[in-house]
């Protein structure tokens, strides 16, 4: 392609570094549609002639149709998707295509494919991910009145209810789909006819080529353009953002399906078995889960490294950018995927959530809560009131509702039996009805509120 400046070919171990086609060769599709975006606008330019216009755009489908079916022959000497795909056009249809490159650059060009790469990622994701609340929103729904411990520091605090658990993760991956959403938003502009870094003294029409592709307008720097990959930046960061909560998410079911928990019984489908203990099932797509979320971060982390500093325009250091994308984009889709088959698959086992919601003093608060309500009690006081009363149950080995009244009086003499309503978890959960609280009928109005957002 550069044969005129060159005597020498490149050494073997030049072109082991230079080339991507081992990895670009993803961006086909994306390539295929830019260049057939290209050839048009050269034409209604008056740039090409329409005939060979024509020639392209036909040619790039039969160039396309061979790569789909897997009898294109990739070549490193090649090194990247862009001149594979035009070295093959030039053999299907001739001279025409040596008039494809008029008016832009690799460098515009793998801008505009990667962006379309991207932009397909961020649907895939947003798909996903409604698809993975979808599933939470019906596990909340059948649990909306199952009580379970509420935890911080992973102690006993409050009791909650399943489906206000489950649909605070319905809340932190709504939230990152408004993060794909609004990267989609921001990285819709075309790169396509910056050309190398300055734009080009061709008369292009910038504004079709960009209709064409489906952004909503052309990039307004050249220099920029080229050089911009803050929107694979972005789509990793949400990405990075959304592994975290699919993180904590498969911790907690790690935790929930162990023995000594029993809140859920994952599904056959979703466990493995061990070759040597028979009793097991583990979790291992949840461990998974838990343990692919580094790759995602380290992605971001890599390409944010290779990143700074670079001076504009295009560095060849920013062919760095696509296989840590890809990667992440495969690894957050397969646990997006395998989350969703486990949520939808798992059942949460009521008993010992109701057992396990009653235990380690869960109601303490609803019986502070009560002496602040009924006696009038300042809270701090009302603290300390309970505390003696959590002591002498411990002391015990009871939990609160298990004290006799005698027993409260010893306490506090102005302790009456009503107080008992309060500490069953039940009534616990169902009192908590703040806005945004865990009552059985803020969980429903939720629920209800997702499933009408997500149709
Ligand atoms: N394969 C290259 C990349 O992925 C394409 C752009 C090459 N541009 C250049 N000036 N060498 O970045």
């Amino acid at each position: 392609m550069w044969g005129g400046r060159f005597a020498a070919g490149p050494d073997a171990i030049m072109e082991a570094i230079n080339a991507s086609i081992g990895f670009d060769r993803r961006m086909a599709a994306q390539d295929i549609a830019g260049s057939r975006a290209h050839a048009a606008m050269l034409a209604a330019a008056g740039i090409v002639s329409d005939s060979d216009a024509e020639a392209m755009r036909e040619g790039l489908l039969t160039v396309l149709s061979e790569i789909e079916s897997g009898e294109f022959n990739f070549s490193t000497a090649l090194e990247d998707i862009h001149m594979n795909v035009e070295a093959r056009l030039k053999e299907v249809i001739g001279a025409p295509a040596g008039r494809l490159h008029t008016g832009r650059s690799r460098n515009d060009q793998v801008a505009t494919d990667f962006k379309l790469w991207v932009r397909d990622q961020l649907d895939a994701v947003d798909g996903a991910l409604q698809a993975l609340m979808r599933a939470l929103v019906s596990q909340a729904e059948a649990g909306a009145d199952w009580v379970m411990p509420g935890f911080t520091h992973l102690q006993t605090a409050q009791p909650v209810t399943w489906g206000h658990h489950m649909m605070a993760y319905v809340e932190m991956f709504g939230r990152d789909l408004g993060r794909v959403r609004d990267a989609r938003v921001r990285m819709n502009e075309c790169p396509l006819g910056a050309a190398a870094l300055a734009g080009t003294s061709f008369p292009i029409d910038r504004e079709m080529t960009a209709r064409d592709l489906g952004f909503d307008r052309p990039s307004a720097n050249s220099l920029d353009a080229v050089s911009d990959r803050d929107f694979a930046l972005e789509f990793l960061s949400a990405a990075s953002i959304c592994a975290m909560h699919l993180s904590r998410m498969a911790e907690e079911l790690v935790i929930w399906s162990s023995a000594q928990f029993r809140f859920v019984t994952l599904s056959d489908r979703f466990s493995t078995g061990s070759s040597i203990m028979p009793q097991k099932k583990n979790p291992d797509a949840a461990e998974l889960i838990r343990a692919k979320i580094g790759r995602i971060f380290g992605a971001n982390v890599a390409l944010m490294t290779v990143m700074k500093g670079l001076p504009l325009a295009y560095s060849k250091d920013m062919q760095e950018d696509k296989e840590q994308v890809f990667d992440a984009a495969d690894n957050l889709m397969l646990a997006l995927a395998a989350m969703e088959g486990m949520v939808k698959d798992m059942s949460a086992n009521r008993e010992s959530l109701e057992a396990a919601a009653g235990s380690g003093f869960s109601t303490a608060t609803d019986l502070a809560d009560w002496l602040v309500r009924v006696l009038d009690m300042p809270f701090r006081d009302a603290h300390h009131v309970t505390g003696a009363l959590v002591a002498m149950a411990e002391g015990k080995g009871v939990d609160l509702p298990d004290l006799s009244l005698a027993d409260m009086q010893s306490v506090h003499s102005d302790i009456t039996g009503d107080i008992f309503d309060v500490l069953g978890v039940h009534n616990s959960v169902a009192s908590r009805t703040s806005y945004g609280g865990t009552a059985p009928v803020r969980v429903r109005e939720q629920a209800a509120r997702w499933k009408e957002i997500l149709g």
